[in-house]
């Protein structure tokens, strides 16, 4: 989303719905509040558009719907956060819907799917919040796509399902918005648990939960760099991964994607692809391996060995996947550079946004006081850092 602001910072179902009523004036009995979660990726990077795995955790961080049903089919959306308010009139969806990214148009797309699927929706009154930083590389849009659709759900009777809704919400994304993203978003603000981070294969869209180590701690490093051109950049890759599998498919037509290839397969093809596509698909042929490789350290207890796969993975996505930027590369670099650090990689696409590290939960408040220091002698752009905890996915308010 193109929005840097945060939302509504108070996520509790009291401030929210009194919030709400001060706006609509709603008899508080049908106000309801829908939140979904952000999420780190934690390994497992340029996969999921790859059909392969990756281990994302939903954060303690959300997008609120806080809505109440209406008795026609308008959705009328507010929040104090943004200067627009917005009011969409489900009986008049077309196919030259904006493609765009406005933050009403994740709303629009999501509707317009669940009436895809055959769902005929009621109009709601909504009033948007939460605390997810937004434009961060933290999952706001899919946030947003699935707290708006379990307050739709939740309003037109239809039951939820998390994981084809995740795979609704990436459709939405996709068909409507334009953005060629994977499901692994979606799937990690659907079904998300507090605690476990999800090992996910991006086929067959299964998960499995990873307990997370008890000693270690989560921390978001945001550069704070935002990049225009982060999206056509990201289709290109995609384009070049495709290039690769078009070829190994011309040796072997079992391969449908790159999961499917090893590496002794790729070495074969090298002559026929060009030095780019190469690089690309040998990042995400390795990088799929490392997901269930770090489950199995978090298994054995051995943090050591995670950050060292995270280390690996960030190396292979600046130098092969070529997603890094210099100010990622330096909050890593720093990160690595603290004793309570057992590794730290970008997180999501690239390009900017965040990186996450592992980091002993004893030290976190001095890692990040010397990792902000490193980065604010040598950059410009808004640090920003937080200590984040796996958290259950998208769901209403009790
Ligand atoms: C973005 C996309 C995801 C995924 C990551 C890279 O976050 O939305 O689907 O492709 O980049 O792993």
């Amino acid at each position: 989303m193109n929005r840097t602001k945060p939302l509504l910072s108070s996520t509790t179902r009291a401030a929210l719905e009194r919030a709400f009523q001060q706006r609509y004036g709603e008899t508080a009995a049908l106000i309801q509040s829908a939140t979904a979660p952000g999420r780190v990726n934690l390994i497992g990077e340029h996969t999921d558009y790859n059909e392969g795995w990756a281990l994302p955790m939903a954060i303690d961080r959300s997008v609120t719907v806080t809505f109440a049903p209406r008795q026609d089919r308008l959705i009328r959306v507010a929040s104090d956060r943004f200067d627009e308010d917005t009011c969409l009139d489900l009986d008049a969806f077309n196919d030259s819907q904006p493609r765009d990214a406005q933050w009403w148009h994740y709303i629009a797309a999501v509707a317009q799917q669940l009436e895809l699927k055959g769902h005929k929706l009621r109009g709601i009154d909504a009033l948007l919040g939460g605390d997810l930083p937004m434009a961060s590389g933290l999952s706001s849009s899919a946030a947003l796509e699935l707290a708006t659709a379990r307050a739709l759900c939740a309003a037109s009777g239809v039951p939820w399902l998390a994981q084809d809704m995740a795979a609704l919400c990436t459709r939405a994304e996709n068909d409507c918005i334009g953005v060629e993203c994977g499901v692994m978003d979606q799937i990690a603000s659907a079904l998300g648990e507090p605690g476990h981070a999800l090992l996910l294969d991006c086929r067959s869209l299964t998960t499995e939960p990873v307990a997370m180590p008890s000693q270690a701690s989560v921390v978001v490093l945001d550069t704070g760099v935002r990049r225009a051109l982060a999206q056509s950049a990201f289709n290109q890759r995609r384009k070049s991964c495709e290039g690769a599998v078009a070829v190994l498919r011309e040796h072997d037509p079992s391969i449908r994607a790159l999961r499917d290839a090893a590496p002794e397969q790729l070495d074969a093809v090298r002559r026929q692809l060009s030095e780019e596509t190469f690089r690309c698909a040998r990042h995400v042929i390795e990088e799929c391996q490392r997901p269930s490789s770090m489950a199995d350290a978090f298994a054995a207890n051995d943090l050591d060995r995670a950050g060292a796969l995270m280390n690996d993975s960030h190396t292979s996505l600046r130098d092969l996947y070529q997603v890094s930027c210099p100010e990622l590369d330096h909050i890593t670099d720093s990160a690595r550079r603290h004793s309570a650090c057992f590794g730290a990689r970008l997180t999501g696409a690239g390009f900017g946004g965040c990186a996450v590290a592992l980091v002993a939960t004893v030290q976190v408040d001095d890692f990040i006081a010397q990792v902000e220091e490193s980065y604010r002698v040598n950059h410009t752009a808004p640090f920003n850092a937080f200590v984040t905890r796996a958290s259950a996915g998208a769901r209403l308010l009790e």
